[in-house]
């Protein structure tokens, strides 16, 4: 009972809080562009991003202080590294491709995988993955709690010390302020920048019925969310998908992932096995590696050299210099 109320009490304290300097339009969005659906309790505010930004930065949440979220996730290549598979504490090797992280605000379930249903909960994964940070949130709490600067933080930030909570909510709150939707795709939709000849047959051959590249990297983040197995391997050592739902047949499945900035993402796929745009582009025009489990959709397309070199001048269209090259996404 004494808990209960205590909780309650903490709540109310928490909400009257929340009502002072919280609000959407913390985060620019373009026009064309959805409303975030924010989490009730971690709407942005100035202080709740700064909080997340200086914890981004901190190699305090690994284990031995050497690993920050940032060691993976580098703002100039939006926030992925430039590794196939990146090394954590230890120098130890994760397993898959790190992210890139732009537009995180609206993928609707976390990891290649689908694994995890918020952004807020995400965050313990690194933390205490063995081969990223290491380390464990009950410690950390500990260790953080001791900084009077981060303590003073938390305050401004949640009203309350510095625990779990906040930190994965300050995370979670910076990483929503990643919105990347200034390419020259984005300009052109708004008539200030003119297509090439070459983009524009790249955008054709994108969109149209041969490539059927838009069926999955559809929308205006460049993905459906949804799970296909595009062929690129002949045996999944990482069944992907099938590791949540433990079905046959989402063997080597994995989440569509947003094209946007896709230029100075690689390597790619969830392994980072293909090193460049061009060996992608390989792999579809060969119609994948015809796994059993391949999606009908990739098939065989028959383009010329001149083409697939269009492709490639239409994805790079969606590279956003003005999102790499932020300064207030920088330490
Ligand atoms: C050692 C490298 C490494 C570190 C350190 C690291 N990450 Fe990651 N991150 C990854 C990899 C690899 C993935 C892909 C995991 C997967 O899909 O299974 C990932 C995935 C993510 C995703 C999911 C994106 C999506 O669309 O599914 C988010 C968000 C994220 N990381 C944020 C963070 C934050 C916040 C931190 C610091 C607390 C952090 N990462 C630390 C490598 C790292
Ligand atoms: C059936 C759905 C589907 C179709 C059709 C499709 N893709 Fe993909 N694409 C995926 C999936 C799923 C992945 C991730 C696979 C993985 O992680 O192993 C992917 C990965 C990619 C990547 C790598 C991105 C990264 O961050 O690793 C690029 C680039 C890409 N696709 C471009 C294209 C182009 C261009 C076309 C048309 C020729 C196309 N895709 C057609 C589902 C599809």
């Amino acid at each position: 009972m004494l808990i209960a109320l205590f909780a309650c009490g903490e709540n109310r304290e928490f909400l009257q809080y929340e009502a002072q300097d919280v609000s959407a339009n913390w985060i620019k969005i373009p026009d064309h562009f959805p409303e975030i659906d924010f989490p009730e309790d971690n709407l942005p505010s100035k202080a709740r991003i700064s909080l997340g930004k200086q914890l981004f930065y901190d190699p305090i949440l690994s284990l031995d202080k050497t690993v920050s979220c940032a060691s993976c996730h580098i703002p100039q290549y939006s926030f992925s590294d430039t590794l196939a598979l990146s090394s954590g504490a230890h120098g130890g090797i994760g397993q898959r491709n790190a992210t890139a992280l732009h537009n995180v605000a609206y993928v609707p379930r976390f990891f290649k995988d689908g694994g995890i249903p918020n952004l807020e909960l995400q965050i313990k994964a690194p933390i205490e993955d063995q081969l990223e940070m290491n380390y464990n949130m009950h410690e950390l709490t500990i260790r953080i709690s001791r900084d009077s600067a981060y303590q003073r933080m938390a305050r401004e930030a949640y009203g309350r010390d510095m625990d779990a909570f906040v930190i994965t909510r300050a995370l979670a709150n910076f990483m929503r302020t990643f919105i990347s939707g200034n390419s020259r795709y984005d300009l052109a939709q708004e008539g200030k920048y003119g297509f090439t000849e070459a983009e524009k047959r790249g955008m054709d051959l994108f969109f149209g019925d041969d490539a059927k590249c838009s069926t999955c990297h559809s929308g205006f983040n460049f993905t459906d969310n949804s799970y296909a197995n595009n062929g690129s391997h002949q045996v999944y050592a990482d069944t992907g998908r099938a590791r949540i739902t433990l079905k046959h047949m989402d063997h080597g499945k994995f989440r569509v992932p947003t094209l946007r900035n896709c230029e100075v993402t690689g390597p790619y796929m969830h392994d980072g096995s293909y090193r460049t745009l061009n060996d992608v582009l390989d792999s579809y025009q060969r119609g994948g590696s015809g796994h059993w489990n391949q999606d009908p959709l990739i098939e065989k397309i028959v383009f010329s050299n001149e083409e697939k070199e269009d492709l490639l001048a239409f994805l790079k269209t969606l590279t956003d210099d003005s999102f790499l090259t932020n300064e207030s996404f920088r330490k």
